[in-house]
């Protein structure tokens, strides 16, 4: 099997697609749109082959690689002829098999019943089978710098798209860019698994005695996470947070909107300022940007969700990742998470934080 191919894949959230294509297009004009579902989309470089060590620089890929085209179920076995001519070329190598789903929803809406990974089935699990040799896939788990990662993604019953990647730290080390969390069943809401998939992204330092202002609150997914981390947290919210958090004695809560929060009114040295307010874009930044300022001895970083009520929202983003920098965060990313709805998460260091 020849291992070349002038496509790419790029998996994002199920709604996101036309923000890729824009974002895509305006960064790398030799990609050409070429195909497209609910959460996947393959562009055509023109410039001939793509190498598997290409990285692409998107908020909206969640994952991506070189994609080697369509895949019906009688074809399956083609993933195995890639895997062999891999190990043929560097018997050493490390071959992994990720194989998932597209996002079929947005996440918290999926209708009741749904089962992920129902479009996958037992494929997964028929190839490692049937992988000639016992050694041709690493077992399930996290690649490593160099590592050949196939890719297998169910697009509708019988149809998959198939590709290959190099791993390196600029790609997920999750099948499809989605870390397996659960969300317990005492969380107050689902922005606990969007703040501990921003965690995992960033690689935020966040230990155990940090103090967190999070400014939207209610009802408490979000701060209670950080609760079980052993953190403390102010948050503010003029909602009502759920007893779980109210009842923990490392929260307090002030129940007031943040404009009407003093900086006063907040101890002298925190170190995370968290964001999670569902108001337009430039409302919120503005909120940070004004307690930052109080904060910025102490503060170590800033994990924010800002808010795409439109999709037009989506062309700002430099705008927002400047204005994130111009609060004194020394490196400043952004992309959409798994979990994360119509929004996005811009992660924040200060230099302080860079040296923890
Ligand atoms: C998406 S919810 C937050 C979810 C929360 N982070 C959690 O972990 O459960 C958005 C919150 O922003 C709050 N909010 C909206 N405007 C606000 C303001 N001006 N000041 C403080 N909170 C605000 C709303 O009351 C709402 O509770």
């Amino acid at each position: 099997m020849e291992l070349k191919s002038e496509f790419i894949f790029i998996v994002c959230q199920a709604g996101a697609e036309p923000a890729l294509k824009k974002e895509i297009a305006k960064s790398y004009p030799h990609l050409r749109f070429a195909f497209s579902r609910p959460g996947y989309v393959t562009f055509k470089n023109v410039d001939g082959s793509v190498p598997f060590d290409f990285i692409l620089h998107s908020v909206f890929a969640r994952a991506y690689g070189v994609s080697f085209g369509p895949l019906a179920e009688a074809e399956l076995p083609r993933v195995l002829d890639m895997a062999e001519t891999l190990r043929a070329q560097d018997p050493t190598r490390k071959i992994h098999l990720q194989a998932w789903e597209r996002d079929l929803h947005i996440p918290g809406e999926e209708p009741l019943g749904f089962v992920p990974g129902a479009l996958l089935g037992s494929v997964e699990a028929q190839l490692r089978k049937q992988a000639k040799s016992e050694a041709l896939f690493e077992p399930a788990g996290h690649p490593q710098d160099g590592d050949a990662v196939i890719q297998l993604i169910a697009l509708d019953p019988g149809k998959f798209g198939y590709g290959l990647f190099t791993y390196s730290t600029a790609h997920s080390p999750y099948p499809g860019g989605r870390p397996p969390l659960k969300l317990p069943n005492e969380a107050p809401s689902r922005a606990f698994l969007k703040l501990e998939n921003s965690i995992l992204w960033s690689g935020a330092p966040l230990r155990k005695g940090d103090l967190a202002v999070e400014i939207g609150s209610s009802p408490g997914g979000a701060s209670y996470a950080m609760l079980q981390r052993g953190l403390n947290v102010i948050g503010i919210d003029p909602g009502a947070m759920d007893r779980v958090v109210l009842k923990h004695p490392n929260f307090k809560h002030i129940q007031r909107s943040v404009a009407h929060t003093p900086r006063e009114d907040l101890p002298e040295s925190i170190q995370w300022l968290i964001l999670d307010m569902n108001v337009e874009p430039n409302v919120s930044l503005y909120a940070v940007d004004r307690l930052v300022s109080r904060m910025k001895d102490s503060l170590l970083g800033v994990l924010l969700t800002v808010k795409l009520n439109q999709w037009k929202f989506a062309d700002e983003i430099p705008y927002f990742m400047s204005y994130v920098k111009a609060m004194g965060m020394i490196k400043v990313k952004a992309t959409q998470l798994a979990y994360n709805r119509q929004e996005i998460m811009i992660y924040g260091l200060t230099r302080k934080g860079m040296t923890r």
